[in-house]
């Protein structure tokens, strides 16, 4: 039963990439925006990267207008009930996710899978929203993702062995590498990557050193693409702030707390480059 039909919801950062990786794939992917006109705009957007593609001459003008052919999108959850696989990419937001899980569970056909683009939040809630929860797990994509290889393959207590292979099948599929790993917060790489993105923060906080020396230091001495504060702008401060509340929640761990200068720019919407303005301006 391999998965043909993919549905994508939310029309973020998340959302579009993983839409792109799908449907160059070989995928039919059906795009749910809550909005048409956001909906429309992602498909856009996509018409746009598939030309930059074709124009630097990494992708032939009939893949893309294949790619393109495939992509259909909509404001409407039920155009999602022939989907084969569903992954949800919205708002990190617990009780948003549920709910959305609560409604996928009635519109989907079956023997559809339905999955999270969570980057923390624990899979096993959203899958008992559902009478299928041997069918639901994570599918942890990575920011951008039509450039970014790992996507983590989340297993919560529930999902079935049948679920995984499935999941691993479309991973594979769309060109990606996976790894496995079990529903705890943060999973592999954000559980080691926040308390470092958070201790740049609380490093700046306390005037050890400034945010351009800060990062200079990480790619220099690392040999990291980019320095910690260049990357929390890439992820979105308000991403990232939901991501440290969770790992706090899980395990309690004062690395994982929140700097309060993250906390104040999200307030103030700060949010890095999806806002035009974070630890630096892209104004
Ligand atoms: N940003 C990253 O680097 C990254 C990486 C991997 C996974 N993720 C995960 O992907 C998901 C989406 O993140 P993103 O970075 O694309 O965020 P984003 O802010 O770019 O997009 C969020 C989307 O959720 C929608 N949304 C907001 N409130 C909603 C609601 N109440 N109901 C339905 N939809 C709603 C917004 O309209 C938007 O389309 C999150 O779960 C996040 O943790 C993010």
């Amino acid at each position: 039963m391999t998965i043909k039909r993919v549905g994508i919801v939310g029309s973020g950062i998340m959302g579009s990439g993983i839409a792109e990786v799908a449907a160059k794939a070989g995928h039919e992917v059906v795009l749910r925006s809550r909005q048409q006109a956001t909906a429309d705009a992602m498909v856009a957007a996509l018409e746009k990267s598939l030309n930059r593609q074709v124009d630097k001459g990494r992708l032939e003008e009939a893949d893309r207008d294949a790619t393109l052919s495939r992509v259909t999108a909509t404001s409407n959850l039920h155009e999602l009930a022939d989907c084969d696989l569903v992954i949800e990419s919205v708002v990190e937001d617990l009780d948003v996710k549920k709910e959305l899980f609560k409604e996928l569970n009635h519109i989907c056909k079956d023997d559809a899978i339905l999955a999270t683009n969570t980057s923390t939040l624990p899979v096993i809630e959203m899958a008992m929203e559902t009478h299928r929860p041997e069918q639901v797990c994570g599918v942890h994509f990575f920011n951008p993702a039509p450039a970014m290889a790992l996507v983590e393959i989340v297993t919560p207590l529930t999902a079935s062995e049948e679920t995984i292979d499935r999941v691993r099948e479309f991973v594979d599929i769309c060109g990606k590498s996976p790894v496995l790993v079990k529903d705890r917060a943060g999973f592999i790489v954000n559980a080691l990557l926040f308390p470092y993105l958070n201790n740049a923060v609380r490093m700046l906080e306390n005037g050890i050193a400034n945010r351009d020396d800060i990062d200079t230091a990480m790619k220099g001495g690392c040999n990291f693409p980019m320095g910690p504060f260049a990357l929390l702008d890439l992820v979105g401060l308000d991403t990232s702030l939901a991501i440290l509340d969770a790992l706090y929640d899980e395990f309690r761990d004062p690395n994982f707390a929140p700097q309060p200068l993250l906390r104040r720019m999200v307030s103030a919407g700060n949010l890095g480059r999806k806002s035009g303005v974070g630890f630096y301006d892209y104004s």
